[in-house]
Order: structure tokens, then sequence, then C-alpha cells
């Protein structure tokens, strides 16, 4: 008989410290005097605060994680040609592919990190393949990363990196977003930093920054002309936004040490159990564990599983990454052909355990021994 007990622990919570919060609704209120809601002094100060964080010469800001990738899709011209995506992404991935006109061809993942592999993008290279997009999933910089941008070198691609995860993720001391031509962030609720809604455009490339002004503004030629250059859209980042996501940036790396003070309790629980592993942090690289990852041997009825798990133990896993693959999706059909046995298998088997800045060491234990139990019996 378990004598665990049941303590309720949320899958993730949002950190706003109460002085964030003042200087946040004080930020709203000067604005809302002074009329200067949008493309203000605020979101450049983002940009510049996020561009020094991840060491890039430029940020963007834009107004969610999908448009900073659709835009440096449309600036590196991709219409009509294939670009390699992970079918073991989300949605916004592939979509902002097909939005920019050009033809997703889906790779499979690598098992050890849940994300493309240089023998696998081989694999689907096509005539018509322009470049990659490299998914660091979970907040996991993969260690094949430089292999991968080499072979993107070698093959006349570019690389372009989905970081909508990777807040402050690093592998051998370079942050993620930095791998290749441009890298993308997302500030969603439930990423490691959130803006409430919002994304940043990263790059060292002078081009990229130029057009991803213009793209995100109508495409006009400059903000005080009615004269269109590109095909843009409003993909702008409002002030009140901007404001949130400063007080974010600048708690970063308090959020990051707090996680992985989560992270690397789990890492040590759980590296050599009987009953599944998990997902192994190469030396020297920083995870920000966006999801923390644990794939049991056997899993039949996950959904099942879940239930039971919260109802005995008060734990709430979070959502997976993903899933279910991309080639999986019906709307994705049209692209779907190929076989794609790994991400069929993890997809369906991995589980998400809690994990967040005010998580306390006590609940991550308790998570911990309510896994043993689950799986032990
Ligand atoms: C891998 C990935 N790419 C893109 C996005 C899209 O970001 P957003 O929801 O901010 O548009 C997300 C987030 O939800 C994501 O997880």
């Amino acid at each position: 008989m378990s004598n665990l007990l049941k303590i309720n622990v949320p899958p993730v919570k949002p950190y706003f410290p109460e002085e964030d919060k003042e200087w946040v609704a004080g930020k709203i209120k000067e604005m809302l005097s002074t009329g200067m809601l949008t493309l203000g002094a605020l979101g450049k100060e983002f940009e510049k605060e996020f561009a020094a964080f991840v060491g890039t010469q430029y940020a963007v800001a834009v107004n969610s994680g999908t448009s900073s990738i659709e835009i440096p899709l449309r600036i590196l011209d991709v219409a009509g040609k294939d670009v390699l995506v992970p079918t073991n992404t989300f949605f916004a991935t592939a979509a902002a592919v097909v939005h920019a006109q050009a033809n997703p061809v889906f790779v499979d993942m690598n098992p050890e990190t849940f994300a493309v592999s240089p023998e696998l993008l081989e694999k689907r290279l096509t005539p018509k393949t322009a470049g990659v997009v490299l998914v660091h999933i979970a907040g996991l910089i993969s260690y094949q990363t430089e292999e991968i941008a080499d072979w993107c070198k070698k093959k006349g691609l570019w690389l372009f990196e989905d970081a909508a995860h990777a807040h402050g993720s690093k592998l051998n001391g370079k942050h993620a977003g930095t791998f290749g031509i441009a890298g993308s962030f997302s500030f969603y609720p439930t990423k490691v930093m959130t803006s409430g809604e919002g994304g940043m455009i990263v790059t060292n490339d002078k081009r990229i920054y130029d057009e991803a002004q213009l793209y995100r503004d109508q495409g006009k030629t400059s903000f005080l002309t009615n004269t269109h250059g590109k095909m843009g859209y409003n993909w702008r980042l409002s002030e009140p936004h901007a404001a949130i996501g400063l007080a974010q940036i600048r708690r970063l790396k308090e959020i990051l040490a707090k996680r992985d003070a989560i992270g690397s309790f789990y890492n040590a629980e759980l590296s050599n159990c009987e009953f599944g592993r998990i997902l192994k942090v190469p030396e020297g690289s920083f995870s920000n564990y966006y999801k923390y990852i644990f794939i049991p041997n056997k899993m039949n009825d996950r959904a099942g599983f879940k239930k039971g798990f919260k109802e005995k133990t008060g734990v709430s896993l979070t959502g997976e990454v993903y899933e279910m693959p991309l080639h999986k999706q019906p709307v994705f059909a049209a692209w779907s052909a190929g076989t794609f046995p790994a991400a069929d298998d993890l997809c369906a088997r991995h589980i998400c355990l809690p994990i967040f800045p005010s998580m306390t060491m006590d609940e991550a234990k308790h998570v911990v021994a309510s896994l043993k139990e689950a799986f032990y019996g």
C-alpha cells in the first residue's frame, strides 16, 4: 500500500514578481498618456536588450513567434522552393513555410535529441531545397547543431533556427538563434519568457535586419510613408507587449537559474532509472528546460496515464512536444509522404514533467517519487 501524499503540482506557472507587475503597469499608464502604443521606445529597448542577451548584432520585435519565422523566410525568397522542416515541431514552423509560399519537406528525428540530424536531412534533400529550419525542441540544442550548420554550408543551403523553445539555451557557449543566418523566438505565455504575445528575429545579417523592419509594418518603405515596397503584413509588436517583454528579459537570468535547479534535480534522479530515459544535455551546454522530457520504456495509453497520475498524486504533467508529428496532421496531408519511424514512436510515448521558476524542491521531489511509484508500483 502506497503512503505517497497527494500534492497538487501545476504543469507551468508564469513568473512575475510584484515589482515587475508594478513596473509594467506604470509603463502602460505612461503610454496611455502619450499615445505611443506601437513601434515605440520600449520595443526598441526590448530589441536592444534581447540582441545583447543572445549575442547578435540585430533583433527585430514582432507580434508572434510565427511571424518571426515567416518574415525571414520571405526575405530569404523561399517561394516555390523546398524547405527541410522537422516533423517533430509545432504547427507554426511548417505553416510559416507554407505561408511564405514554399513546400515543407518533413524530416524525422534523432531519438537522442528530438531534433533532425545531418543523416536524416541528407535523406530528404531535394533539387529544390533552399534551406533548413532547425527547432531546439524542449530548449535542448542538439549536440549535432554545428555539424548540421556545416552540412548546410557544404550543400549551399541556409540554416534558420526556430528557437521558440530556447531562450537562453546554449551549446558550447553559443546561444540558440546564432548558429545560422537568423533565428526566431516566441513569447507566447507558456514560453520560458513571455510578452503576452510576441516574437523576436535575431540575426547578424544587415539585409535581414533592414527588410524585417519593413515586412513587419505592412511592407512600407519607411514608418512615415505610405509607399509599400514588400508584401508585408501587420506583424508589429505593440508597446504594452514590449513592456511585458522587457520586464521578462531583465528577469531571464533568474528564471533560467531557477529552472536549471529543478532540471538538474530531475537529471540526477532519473538519468539511471530502469523504467525510461531522459534527454541528455551535452557536456558544457545549457538547457532552459522549456519542457522536461521523460521517455518511459512503455506507454500505451498516455492520456489515461496522465489522468490517473493526476488523480492519484496531484501532479499535472504538461503538454507534449509534440503529441502528433506534422506528417500526421490533416492540414499537411499534401506534404506527408515518407516514413518517420522515430517520430511515430516517440511523439506517442514521451511525457513532460512539470517545471517552472517558482517550483519548490519539495514539489520536484514529489514529482520524482510519484513517477517511481507509478512505474515500479
Ligand atoms: C516550435 C514553435 N515554433 C513556433 C511557435 C509559434 O509561436 P507563437 O505562438 O508565438 O506564434 C511555437 C509556439 O507556440 C513553437 O513552439
